[in-house]
């Protein structure tokens, strides 16, 4: 017999509206992240800025809300005047983060230009690394300031009359990690960030500024770095951030599916730091989490180009598996299931550089395995999360002990009159029946149940083979008495899309 599972889907048990920022992605001068990813002047699809073609339609297709630029690790040498202006009179600089060599034909207006094309909103970074609360100020006064300044005048002199009007920025990088350029103590982060987060708001009172939490949890100082940055901030910034990446050298399948458990402890710690603040400074104010940087990272630590001061030499470009679908798949879920918290998040990255997208430099675009639970995530999970409530049979792995083997979680969208149930069988070789109860609903009909799944779990999309893990709809749910009944095969991703008849 099957493993079986249930879950009460329950239009009373609501846990917050999803913020749509969740499904936000990352874009760094990175690798071919910039250069070959979204802009190749050269190439058969470029537009006349030079922009592929090839990869904004697959990237509007994802209906990305927010993407963070220009990094990362590149943003804390980053001199943003260096980017602006007439492209033939840019200067190539050495980078010192990836050891490559920045041509910065591609800077701030490029990617303002690029994000409208692309449908999105742009989440800016300040460099905190080498430079302070002068050059942040400065370049909020260059993007948003109206006229009337030197710095937006400069702006408009560049071509860009229209104020950027970006409004949600990042007060640096990962500063507490060694590798950063100009990393730096909590307490010297706390001070800077509260200081430049100060006269960034004075320049334009409507932003919304993330501090940097720690570069993960596994840093040593990882909770007294979080506590002691909001000690110094707390009123002047209104995010955290969290960074997280996992994955599967270790070649533990079991092991690894389970690594969401990690993410929703990282996650609740963190709330809970940023509560004991609260507290303490007798604050009314809630502090939201964003997870600016999550992904599968398999090639982590392999470090930088062997070769120095390449131009976009390729760089972590991870090829990923099924299993590594299903894991993102799982974290989705998580950050979902911590709706009323995470009000932001980015999938790091998005094209070439540990990304759900890959182009060769003048050659085709294919879809990474890890695309499509991003996709449904975000095309089917905007509406109100409901608190899952959910009976699985459950497995010990090497870290962790009772894994469930169904993770889900839905999501209500009342003004479409949809549900959608978003599951992972963790189970590696069983199936698991699932059912799904409705009890608050009068009158439901499913819609479709996607079905991302294949023989081997290691089974990857390539340049020569761009198909070979896709999702299909032939999924076997089916509507019985008020309930779904699905039978979810072993290690697959599923999506149940339903359509509210009578409330
Ligand atoms: O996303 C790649 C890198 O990972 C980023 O530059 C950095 O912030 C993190 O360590």
């Amino acid at each position: 017999m099957a493993l079986q599972a249930s879950m009460i889907v329950d239009k009373d048990f609501i846990l917050d509206e999803v913020d749509p920022r969740i499904y936000g992605s990352f874009i760094e001068h990175l690798g071919r992240a910039v250069y070959g990813g979204i802009y190749e002047p050269s190439h058969p699809t470029a537009d006349e800025c030079g922009f592929r073609r090839d990869a904004l339609e697959v990237i509007r297709r994802l209906q990305v809300p927010i993407i963070r630029y220009p990094g990362g690790n590149f943003v804390s040498g980053y001199n943003w005047e260096d980017g602006v202006g007439p492209q033939s009179e840019r200067k190539q600089k050495l980078e010192l983060a990836w050891w490559t060599t920045e041509t910065n034909q591609v800077g701030t207006n490029e990617f303002a230009d690029w994000a409208k094309l692309a449908g999105t909103d742009v989440m800016m970074a300040v460099n905190l690394g080498t430079r302070g609360a002068d050059d942040a100020r400065n370049l909020v006064e260059y993007c948003n300031h109206p006229s009337g300044s030197y710095w937006s005048d400069l702006r408009i002199s560049h071509g860009y009359k229209e104020p950027h009007r970006f409004k949600t920025w990042c007060l640096g990088n990962e500063m507490d990690g060694p590798w950063q350029i100009g990393a730096k103590t909590a307490v010297e982060y706390g001070r800077l960030a509260n200081e430049t987060a100060k006269v960034m708001r004075w320049v334009d009172p409507n932003l919304e500024l993330v501090a940097c939490g720690s570069s993960s949890s596994g840093m040593a100082t990882f909770a007294d770095w979080e506590a002691t940055v909001l000690d110094l901030s707390y009123d002047q910034v209104d995010f955290l951030s969290l960074h997280t990446y996992y994955n599967n050298n270790e070649n533990n399948s079991e092991n690894f599916l389970a690594r969401s458990l990690d993410m929703d402890q990282f996650i609740s710690t963190v709330a809970s730091i940023c509560d004991y603040v609260k507290a303490k400074k007798r604050s009314k104010k809630k502090l939201y989490l964003s997870l600016d940087e999550w992904n599968v990272w398999n090639s982590i630590g392999t470090s930088r180009a062997t070769e120095r001061w390449q131009i976009a030499p390729a760089e972590f470009e991870d090829t990923y598996t099924l299993e590594d679908a299903l894991a993102v798949g799982c974290f989705l879920i998580t950050m979902l299931k911590h709706a009323d918290r995470v009000k932001m998040a980015c999938m790091a990255q998005l094209i070439n550089v540990i990304a759900p997208i890959m182009t060769e430099n003048g050659g085709p675009v294919w879809l990474q395995t890890t695309y499509y639970p991003y996709l449904h995530a975000s095309l089917y999970g905007r509406g109100k999360v409901l608190h899952p409530v959910i009976r699985s049979p459950k497995y010990d792995s090497k870290d962790y002990t009772d894994v469930p083997f169904l993770e889900a979680i839905s999501v209500y969208n009342e003004e479409q009159s949809q549900i959608t149930v978003f599951a992972v069988n963790r189970h590696l070789s069983e199936t698991l029946d699932l059912d799904i109860n409705l009890r608050s609903f009068c009158e439901v009909r499913l819609v479709e149940h996607l079905v991302l799944e294949h023989d081997d779990l290691k089974a990857t999309n390539t340049k020569l083979h761009p198909e070979n893990v896709i999702p299909h709809n032939q999924g076997t749910a089916r509507m019985e008495e008020g309930h779904v009944q699905a039978r979810l095969s072993k290690s697959s991703w599923n999506v149940i899309r339903l359509d509210v008849i009578k409330e």
